[in-house]
């Protein structure tokens, strides 16, 4: 017997975000808008806003987010959340203010200290209350955090990136309104669409049972191919913003299989040298994949390479392998190869091996990895 979870309700394609405002009429007196600085300066937070008020529902705007956001951010939320009587969430921005959101709705309603919820000590079994709604509207299209039941915050006591889980933390609506993510710069819709790409790739390629999660793989693929060298060309080109943001929301939801080594080589990158997530996939994911090719597979996995090649074939970006037909699709995005120009010193690529090797998401590798594997891939990516 297997249990399978699909996410939440999505309001997806233009007037997505009038249509969330419309469900909150009469519904919510006044929420708090969880974001950051920059959004506030974009104008983003304003227009959501200004829809809300629209439809007689009152606001607060909290942009006390940081991009890797620290216990003390959530504090901040909270007392904002209880001054101002807020009884509805809205997450807007990348992953970090949903990040944010999730773990103030969970403190809104749960007793403190924060990190007895911690997931790696079991802390999802003290989550017992009911919480406030969330609402999620996302302003890149990458982590697909806004179909995601867990919050990343780095606690004060340790200074560590801590996973804060519950089925319960899935926002309640996500809002996938394609504008809304126009104003991206071309390099950044590289990065975080790079990192939409690698959650198919890399669920798609977990050895699991889970044939609902690998079809929404390949199809999120599928439009990542077709759509990212369009949005990437031209911003504010909706339909392929459009596509991008059901791709980011298609790869998170394909995810719950677990993900891999690319994860796994990227994470130490971002912990030491704060490179973007998305382009730390970026960097590494060709080498991963040329280091795969070089391995004998079974049956089962190099039939899932094969499927991925079938998808650049189709798409007319097929090169002769696998690993080639990404780096030729990210160079096409402008990815500036090679570690070395990322402040990465030679001389680390051991620790940074030791890292990637501790991190879980290898665990789920389509084939076991050892602590040299990653070194050999970080090697190559240099
Ligand atoms: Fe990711």
């Amino acid at each position: 017997m297997q249990q399978f979870n699909f996410p939440t309700i999505i309001l997806f394609g233009n007037g997505a975000l009038a249509g969330l405002a419309e469900r909150l009429r009469g519904q919510v007196r006044k929420a708090l808008i969880v974001t950051d600085a920059t959004l506030v300066k974009a104008g983003l937070a304003a227009t959501v806003t200004s829809e809300l008020q629209a439809r007689g529902v009152d606001s607060v705007v909290f942009d006390g987010t940081h991009p890797n956001p620290i216990e003390e951010n959530v504090e901040k939320g909270l007392q904002a959340w209880r001054e101002n009587g807020c009884d509805a969430l809205i997450a807007l921005g990348g992953g970090s203010p949903m990040d944010t959101a999730k773990v103030i709705r969970l403190m809104a309603t749960h007793t403190g200290p924060l990190a007895q919820y911690d997931d790696a000590k079991g802390g999802d079994k003290l989550i017992n209350q009911p919480m406030p709604p969330l609402y999620a509207i996302p302003t890149t299209s990458g982590t697909g955090s806004e179909v995601g039941r867990s919050g990343v915050i780095i606690l004060r006591a340790t200074g560590k990136k801590t996973i804060f889980f519950h089925p319960r933390l899935i926002p309640d609506i996500a809002v996938l309104e394609p504008s809304l993510t126009a104003g991206l710069p071309p390099h950044i819709t590289a990065a975080t669409g790079i990192d939409a790409f690698t959650h198919c790739l890399e669920a798609y390629f977990v050895n699991s049972f889970h044939p609902l999660a690998d079809g929404i793989a390949q199809e999120g693929i599928r439009l990542i191919l077709k759509a990212m060298p369009a949005a990437y060309a031209n911003g504010k080109d909706l339909e392929a913003r459009g596509a991008m943001q059901m791709a980011a929301a298609m790869g998170a939801t394909a995810f719950q299989k677990g993900l891999g080594m690319i994860h796994s080589l990227a994470h130490p990158l971002s912990a030491r040298y704060n490179t973007h997530h998305g382009l730390a996939n970026a960097l590494l994911l060709p080498d991963a994949l040329a280091f795969l090719e070089s391995r004998p597979l079974d049956a089962a996995a190099k039939a899932k390479m094969a499927r991925m090649q079938d998808l650049f074939r189709e798409a007319g970006m097929a090169k002769a392998t696998l690993s080639e037909s990404c780096r030729g699709f990210f160079n096409a995005l402008g990815v500036p190869f090679g570690l070395r120009n990322h402040k990465v010193p030679q001389a680390d690529l051991a620790p940074l091996a030791q890292d990637a090797f501790e991190d879980t998401c290898h665990a789920s590798n389509i084939i076991p990895v050892k602590l040299e594997d990653m070194l050999a891939v970080y090697t190559a990516a240099w």
